[in-house]
């Protein structure tokens, strides 16, 4: 099935393989992308989303500059766990490609006007440009198609804090208005919430990187792993999977530092492909709310399965899936597209 998208960003290592998911994806029409500060500052996603849209020789897609700033707290960024440009080890070219003039909060606006009832938001970093957009645009709950979101963690410890998953805490204010908004939408556009507890599911290893490298025709296969030295960088013939093996070794090093195994959850390139094709994730209604003045709990968020509160679900969280799924996808789509760009390369 065809799909319009607005795809909402801080690039960010998976983020960029949710772009690169999308752009390998036939049925995907991205019509813009909001860069989000999140993972790094707004300028730096911006630049690493022209990037990779280069690397996949994607045609020109509007991208806009998102907010400097969450709504009511200073940025937090994590080039702990993203690298110093947000791309891992991975270096990008600087893209001759220009940012649009709108702002990314404009973007959402008049694309979905556009297109009332026919888009679907994706959002793979913290929500400030869509509350943004929510308030000159009360109505984006009822024109948008479908909302998914990456972010949250319910019944399962957060990735920042003991409770909190990094893209509700960088602004936390942002994803309140957004939960609260979405109360207004119909039961068939609730968002569709990828959190914590699915995402840390989808757990991409070294031989995910050596598929992709098949797949892509590219040689030699490279075998990542703990030991490799920082400044190792990849030899592969094939670009896209050069950039993916430097990029995402990085988020493995990230993990194994943290004692999660040397792998990387792959949150947003899995809420890309349930953007496409809801029917790879088994939901529950529930009603999604944001604590924000907990002192210990602050941006967590709080997920009422059972209607105590008395309020009609706002969010469909997603339960179930099966990652292999999502891999096979995964290495299927990037892995045909970077083997059709490198055969289109000049000799
Ligand atoms: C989310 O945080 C970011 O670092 C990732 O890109 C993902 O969107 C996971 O908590
Ligand atoms: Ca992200």
């Amino acid at each position: 099935m065809h799909r319009k998208i607005i795809l909402d960003v801080d690039t960010g290592i998976d983020d960029s393989l949710a772009v690169l998911y999308l752009l390998a994806s036939p049925e995907a029409e991205i019509l813009g992308i909001a860069a989000t500060a999140g993972n790094v500052p707004a300028a730096q996603v911006a630049a690493n989303t022209l990037a990779v849209l280069d690397l996949a020789q994607a045609p020109p897609i509007e991208v806009a500059l998102g907010a400097a700033e969450p709504l009511a707290i200073p940025l937090r960024t994590t080039e702990d766990t993203h690298g110093p440009q947000g791309l891992g080890y991975a270096e990008l070219p600087p893209s001759p490609r220009t940012l649009s003039e709108r702002s990314a909060a404009q973007l959402w606006v008049e694309l979905v006007r556009a297109h009332p009832g026919e888009v679907t938001g994706l959002c793979t970093g913290p929500l400030t440009n869509l509350a943004l957009a929510l308030r000159l645009e009360p109505e984006l709950p009822r024109l948008l198609d479908r909302l998914v979101i990456m972010g949250g963690a319910f019944n399962h410890p957060g990735n920042t804090t003991p409770t909190n998953e990094w893209n509700i805490h960088v602004d936390p204010e942002a994803a309140e208005e957004v939960f609260d908004a979405f109360s207004a939408a119909p039961p068939h556009r609730r968002p569709l919430v990828c959190a914590l507890d699915i995402t840390e599911t989808i757990e991409m290893r070294p031989e995910h990187l050596i598929a992709l490298g098949q797949a892509a025709g590219s040689t030699p296969s490279e075998t990542v792993g703990a030991g490799d030295p920082p400044e190792w960088r990849s030899a592969a013939s094939d670009p896209i999977i050069r950039y993916l093996t430097d990029a995402v070794r990085f988020y493995f090093d990230f993990h194994h530092q943290y004692d999660l195994g040397y792998l990387a959850h792959m949150h947003d390139p899995f809420a890309a492909a349930v953007a496409l094709d809801p029917a790879l994730a088994l939901t529950r209604p529930a009603t999604v709310d944001v604590e924000l003045t907990g002192t210990l709990t602050r941006a967590t968020t709080v997920a009422d399965w059972a209607g105590m509160w008395g309020r009609e679900p706002n969010a469909d969280i997603v339960i179930g899936t099966d990652p292999a799924v999502f891999f096979d996808r995964l290495v299927t789509r990037v892995g045909a597209l970077a083997r059709r760009l490198s055969q289109e390369l000049p000799a």
